[in-house]
């Protein structure tokens, strides 16, 4: 069967990255999980004094970009590739909340986005790729033969990070796990560089009232459909 390019967009802890997986699982295709990539740039910054809480040294970040390797190590037990940062699994540090409190103010910066999303087009340029981000189906693949865009209410978004967190270990309250979920929703949709808008031509799924069956059966009809098309 042809193989075809999924972008997957939305607000955040809206299940992206759960249901690309499947996707890319059930049909033989790469997942990209974009945020992985803007957290390790984050992680970075954070590990070289670049930002803190008051803090942010753009041009320190900016001039130290062709030193951060990013590269995606597909771990066969998880079934999903693992985020390296210059070599090194980074994989649970950047799922931490002091990363999310700062990953929005550098997915701003054009510098950033520019050399990820070189990477990404690179990434899906033989097609048979699902993956998912913000500014997916807008700016890295435009001509994506599918596009969703994920959203549901902050509290739902809000409990199921807060569930994920706590199931490893963080330290966390819900107050400010949903603080951060809708901080962060307002920074990614107000920013001047490529922010999260749905693309026109993208199928929006509200997944509040859907079980991760029913959304995965729901889109993979959709995938079905658009693959039978061509
Ligand atoms: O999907 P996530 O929550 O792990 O993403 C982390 C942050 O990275 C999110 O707040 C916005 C940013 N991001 C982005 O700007 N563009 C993408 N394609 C992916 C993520």
């Amino acid at each position: 069967m042809k193989k075809i390019t999924i972008a997957i967009d939305g607000f955040s802890s809206t299940g992206k990255s759960t249901l690309a997986k499947q996707l890319a699982n059930h049909l033989g295709y790469v997942f990209v999980d974009t945020g992985a990539m803007y957290r390790a740039v984050t992680l970075f910054a954070m590990q070289h004094g670049y930002m803190s809480a008051d803090f942010f040294d753009k041009k320190s970040l900016v001039n130290s970009l062709p030193f951060i390797k990013l590269v995606f190590k597909f771990n066969a037990d998880l079934g999903y590739g693992e985020m390296y940062l210059n070599d090194v699994n980074v994989e649970t540090e950047i799922r931490k909340i002091e990363v999310s409190h700062f990953v929005s103010k550098v997915a701003e910066v054009s510098e950033v986005r520019s050399k990820l999303v070189e990477q990404q087009q690179e990434m899906g340029k033989d097609k048979g790729i699902v993956m998912d981000g913000r500014d997916i189906g807008t700016v890295v693949f435009p001509d994506a033969e599918l596009k969703i865009f994920m959203t549901s209410s902050p509290v739902t978004r809000a409990q199921r990070r807060y569930d994920e967190l706590i199931a490893k270990g963080d330290v966390i309250t819900f107050e400010e796990v949903i603080e951060n979920v809708v901080e962060r929703d307002y920074i990614d949709s107000h920013r001047k560089d490529s922010p999260l808008v749905m693309a026109d031509d993208a199928i929006e799924i509200d997944n509040s009232h859907l079980d991760r069956e029913e959304q995965f059966q729901l889109v993979l009809d959709l995938v079905n459909e658009c693959t039978k098309s061509l």
